[in-house]
C-alpha cells in the first residue's frame, strides 16, 4: 500500500498555491502534498527525497508533469539543493517529517520491529546504518540516544542488554533486536505497544540524525522564502514539534521582550516570520479513525517577512554522539 499524506487540506490551505510561484516539498515521498499543489495552481514545484526510491519514484511522475523537478538530497541543504537547480527564492516550503509508509512497509529497509530484515534505517543509503549503531557504540552513548531521542524510561537496561548480547553475537536483523529488547525489558506486560517501539524510534532518529536535519531545514527555509512566502511543517513527534515551535517563537519576536525588571534586555534580531497561528494544527477525529497514523500529527504554519534571515543557527537541544564522529570510528 502507498502512503497516505496526513493533514493535506490542511497543508493545501495554508501553503495556498498561486499561479506563477514556485515551491518545494522537501519530503516528496510519495508526491502526496506535491500532486495537490501542481493540480491546485499552475505552479513550478521542487520535490526533494533523500531517498533514492522516492525520487524514482518522483522522476516517474514528472515524465507527464513538467513543472515537477525531483532533486535527490537531504532538506536541510535545500536552499544549496534549489541552488543547482538555479533557483534562489521560492513562495513556499513543505515539510512532512518522518518516515513514508513505502519505507516502513518494506521489510529489507529495517525500520520496522514487525517485519524481519536487515538493521539498517538509512532513509538515503549513505552513513552507519542501525546495525553499526547497536554493534559499535558504548553501552553510554546508546542509553543517551535511547533517552535522549526516544524519552525510553528503561533505556540503561536496555543498552546494557544490547552490550552484553553482541558480544557473542552481533545484532544483524530487525527481529533479532527487537527480542533482546523485549527480553531486557520483561516482555510486554499488557502494554499496547511493544517494548522496542521508543528504541526503534531513537536508532532511527539518530541514523538520520533527524533533528539535526530539521533544524538545518528549518533555517535553510528561513533564507529561501521570499517575503510573504508559506513555511507548512508537520511533524509526528513531540521532539520534532517542540523544535519547531521554539524556532518560530523565536524567529517571529514572541520570546523576547524581556521582563519590566530587565527592559534592557537585548532584543533578537527583526523578526524573519509572522505566526499565522500560535497553536498546532491537530488532525480531525474523522481522520484519525480512516488513518490512526496520523493521530500525533501537527501543522505549523509561519509567513515570512521582509527581514534578513538570521544568522543564528538552530539548536536542536540534545547531546548525542556526533553520526560523523560514529562514522569515523566504524
Ligand atoms: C512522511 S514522508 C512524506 C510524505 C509526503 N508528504 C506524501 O504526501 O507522500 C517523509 C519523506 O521525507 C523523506 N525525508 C525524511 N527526512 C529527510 C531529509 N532530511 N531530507 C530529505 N528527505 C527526507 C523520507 O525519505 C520520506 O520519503
Amino acid at each position: 500500500m502507498g502512503h497516505v499524506p496526513v493533514l493535506l487540506e490542511e497543508v493545501l490551505e495554508a501553503l495556498q498555491p498561486q499561479d506563477g510561484e514556485t515551491y518545494v516539498d522537501g519530503t516528496f515521498g510519495g508526491g502526496g502534498y506535491a500532486l495537490r499543489v501542481l493540480a491546485a495552481a499552475d505552479c513550478q514545484l521542487y520535490g526533494i527525497d533523500r531517498d533514492l526510491d522516492a525520487i524514482t519514484r518522483a522522476e516517474a511522475l514528472a515524465e507527464q508533469r513538467p513543472r515537477l523537478t525531483p532533486l535527490l538530497g537531504r532538506f536541510g541543504d535545500l536552499d544549496d539543493l534549489l541552488a543547482t537547480a538555479g533557483v534562489t527564492v521560492v513562495h513556499g516550503v513543505m515539510l512532512d517529517i518522518g518516515v513514508s509508509s513505502f519505507q516502513i512497509d518494506e521489510g529489507d529497509r529495517g525500520f520496522s520491529f514487525m517485519r524481519d530484515g536487515p538493521l539498517d534505517m538509512r532513509m538515503g543509503q549513505t552513513g552507519p546504518s542501525a546495525a553499526d549503531v547497536v554493534n559499535h557504540m558504548s553501552a553510554g552513548d546508546l542509553m543517551t540516544i535511547f533517552r535522549q531521542l526516544g524519552e525510553e524510561r528503561q533505556a540503561k537496561r536496555i543498552a546494557n542488554a544490547i552490550v552484553a548480547r553482541r558480544k557473542s553475537e552481533p545484532f544483524k536483523t530487525t527481529l533479532d533486536l527487537a527480542q533482546c529488547i523485549e527480553d531486557a525489558v520483561g516482555g510486554r506486560r499488557g502494554k499496547k505497544t511493544h517494548p522496542a517501539t521508543l528504541t526503534f524510534q531513537a536508532i532511527r532518529m539518530y541514523v538520520n540524525d533527524e533533528l539535526g536535519e530539521l533544524a538545518r531545514g528549518l533555517a535553510a527555509a528561513e533564507r529561501v522564502l521570499a517575503p510573504g512566502g508559506r513555511l507548512v511543517v508537520v511533524t509526528f513527534h513531540s521532539l520534532e514539534d517542540r523544535l519547531v515551535k521554539q524556532f518560530l517563537r523565536e524567529r517571529s519576536g514572541a520570546t523576547g521582550g524581556g521582563s519590566r525588571y530587565m527592559p534592557e534586555v537585548a532584543k533578537g534580531p527583526e523578526p524573519s516570520f509572522e505566526l499565522k497561528r500560535r497553536k498546532a494544527t491537530e488532525p480531525s477525529e474523522a481522520e484519525i479513525k480512516d488513518n490512526p497514523r496520523a493521530r500525533s500529527s501537527r501543522l505549523r504554519v509561519a509567513v515570512r517577512t521582509d527581514a534578513p534571515a538570521w544568522t543564528q543557527t538552530v539548536e536542536t537541544g540534545k547531546s548525542v554522539l556526533p553520526l560523523k564522529q560514529l562514522e569515523a570510528a566504524l
